[in-house]
This record gives C-alpha cells, sequence and structure tokens, in this order.
C-alpha cells in the first residue's frame, strides 16, 4: 500500500519524506490557499521533494480551461498528477491528458458509478473521499470496498483506489484489509501510524533495564 500526504505545507512534506514512507503528495485548492503560497511555485517544490506523484488540481472547470492548465501543470515536473474534479468534462480531460500519457487524479468521488466511469476514462487514479461521506451519515468505506471490488473484476481498468478525506488510522487500516492501493493522509495521521502507547511503555522499560543492566553494545 502507498502512503500520500494530503498536504500543501513544505515542511510536513519535508518532514514525512524523512521517514522513507512517502510515496506522493496529493493537493486541493483549499490547502493551496491555506498555504498562502504561489501555486506554480509551491507545486515545483513538492515535485522536487518527493519522487513519486504530486497531484495538482485545477481551478477551471470548464473543458477547455481545464485542458489547457492540465497541459500547463503537466510541464512542470515528471512526477506531476493532475487532477480533475469528476464532472463529465472532467472526465474528458482526464480522457486526453491520459492519451498523452499524463497522470490524472480523478477527485470528488462518493459513488462506485463515478468511479467506474473515471476508470473508463483512463484516471491513473480515483480518490473517493470517505470522511466527507462518514461527515453526512453514509459508509466511506463501504465505497472504497465497493470500488475495489469493482476494479479486482476487470483486469483492464489501472485504475489505482487513493483514499482520501482520511480522517482516523482505522480508515487506512481498513483501506488495506480491501486491497486499497493508496491512502492519502493528512501529516498527523500519518504520525498517528507508527504510534501505539504499549510501544511507548515498553520502550521506556527496556531502556530502563538496559541502564541498569551497566552493559554496552559499542566502546566508548
Ligand atoms: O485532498 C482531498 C481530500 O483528502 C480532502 O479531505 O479532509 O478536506 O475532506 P478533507
Amino acid at each position: 500500500m502507498k502512503f500520500f500526504v494530503d498536504t500543501a505545507d513544505v515542511a510536513e512534506i519535508k518532514a514525512l519524506a524523512e521517514t522513507g514512507l512517502l510515496d506522493g503528495v496529493t493537493t486541493n485548492p483549499s490547502l493551496v490557499a491555506k498555504s498562502g503560497r504561489n501555486f506554480i511555485e509551491l507545486i515545483k517544490e513538492i515535485a522536487a521533494i518527493v519522487p513519486g506523484p504530486v497531484s495538482a488540481e485545477v481551478g477551471a472547470t470548464d473543458f477547455d480551461a481545464m485542458m489547457a492548465e492540465g497541459l500547463y501543470l503537466s510541464t512542470l515536473a515528471k512526477n506531476i498528477a493532475v487532477k480533475v474534479p469528476l464532472t463529465p468534462a472532467g472526465l474528458r480531460v482526464c480522457k486526453n491528458l491520459s492519451a498523452r500519457g499524463t497522470m490524472v487524479n480523478v477527485t470528488l468521488c462518493f459513488s462506485a458509478a463515478q468511479a467506474i466511469v473515471a476508470a473508463k476514462a483512463g484516471a491513473a487514479f480515483i480518490s473517493p473521499f470517505v470522511g466527507r461521506l462518514d461527515d453526512v451519515g453514509h459508509n466511506g468505506m463501504a465505497l472504497i470496498q465497493e470500488i475495489c471490488t469493482i476494479y479486482k473484476a476487470y483486469p483492464a481498468f489501472t485504475t489505482e483506489v487513493l483514499v482520501a478525506s482520511v480522517r482516523h488510522p482505522q480508515h487506512v487500516v481498513e483501506a488495506a484489509t480491501m486491497g486499497a492501493h493508496v491512502a492519502t493522509c493528512p501529516p498527523a495521521i500519518i504520525r498517528q501510524l507508527f504510534n501505539h502507547p504499549l510501544t511507548d511503555k515498553g520502550l521506556a522499560q527496556f531502556v530502563a533495564d538496559w541502564e541498569k543492566s551497566g552493559q554496552k553494545i559499542l566502546a566508548a
């Protein structure tokens, strides 16, 4: 399973890249606005930090403008995935850019039917938003299960399931259980994946006992 970080905060991306476990980055217009950074400069900087896919979302919503923006974004770095909304125009852009060899991440997916049409449009990634579905009383992870089942039934679908709008580590665990290809998580959730109170407690005990033993593995 691949881990992407869902942020436009360069300091956070650098810190997580140091773990060696970061496979890519997703951004969206809200995260970019929050960063206060120039979008193009920001995307170039992020793409130089992480070798894996970096999602950069178009700002327009009509086909011609999205196509022009997507073509430009794809020139910023080799590892750009152009992110488009799951609309008829967005899928048309997806089909065109994918045919040119550009990775496309189709975002704002809330149904299995939408995931099917995105796969048919040649998306490299489909981004179902699990947390936003949970927020309105639906079951976000049930959608992931449904999409994974459908995609597995059609080997010609090469689209990767990118679980987005992740709210807690259990979303990641369930996504992995279902065989989803990628989870994109806010930085705090990626850090939570490493933690368990029994690990902290056990380590403190081992450190104390090792000190009591008076031994050293390497001579001073
Ligand atoms: O970047 C897309 C998605 O992960 C957004 O998540 O937390 O705004 O629902 P959220």
